[in-house]
């Protein structure tokens, strides 16, 4: 096993991911932000339910995630990196895994509390873990909303920080996530 790249299976699982919280993060800010159900009716309500079906996909793909980076290598940090920021680097990516758990999460618990469905891709329905509640929704309803800020503070980071290792340093951390040793 060359331990300078992640495998093909956690690329792809990295890469998916990213398109689809992306996804989910640009239409539920548009909706949250941009839309109102006085002026725009039932199109909120659609991009909502397009928000639900998308998002939900990552707990899925995260569980199948945190097997695959505990049962398989993943390459080092170059030596180049001083200890403090391969330190930032390990909790900046903690970070954003916490994130995968607690958007969805507040997510769904944010719609159930209000008395709907959290659909995956048009197909099925979470079964519902929480009751129509307006006191936990009065918790939840902010907490994803300022979550999904610091989230959209942190993928900025975790995209300046890749680019920068890429045509800055010039090391081989964007590249351990893009190809395979034969490439
Ligand atoms: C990948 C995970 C998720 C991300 C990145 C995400 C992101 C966001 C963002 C950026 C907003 C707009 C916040 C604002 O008003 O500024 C939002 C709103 C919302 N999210 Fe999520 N979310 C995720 C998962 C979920 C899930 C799983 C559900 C429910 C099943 C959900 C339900 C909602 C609802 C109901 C709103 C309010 C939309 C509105 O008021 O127009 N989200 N989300």
């Amino acid at each position: 096993m060359d331990q300078h790249y992640y495998t093909r299976t956690a690329q792809y699982l990295h890469w998916i991911m990213g398109i689809i919280f992306i996804a989910a993060w640009l239409i539920g800010f548009y909706s949250g932000n941009f839309l109102s159900y006085a002026v725009d009716g039932s199109f909120k309500g659609s991009v909502i339910t397009l928000h639900k079906n998308i998002a939900t996909v990552i707990i899925f793909l995260l569980v199948v995630r945190i097997f695959w980076r505990y049962t398989h290598p993943v390459p080092q940090l170059p030596n180049t990196m001083s200890p403090f920021m391969k330190k930032m680097a390990h909790l900046g990516h903690l970070a954003l895994y916490f994130m995968l758990i607690a958007l969805p999460v507040t997510g769904c618990l944010f719609s159930w509390s209000a008395g709907h469905p959290a659909p995956v891709l048009y197909w099925f329905e979470i079964p519902r873990l929480v009751d129509k509640n307006p006191e936990l929704l009065a918790i939840v309803k902010p907490l994803h909303i300022y979550l999904s800020w610091a989230v959209g503070v942190l993928l900025l980071g975790h995209i300046a920080a890749a680019l920068k290792h890429h045509f800055i340093d010039k090391d081989h951390v964007l590249i351990s996530m893009t190809r395979q040793p034969k490439d």
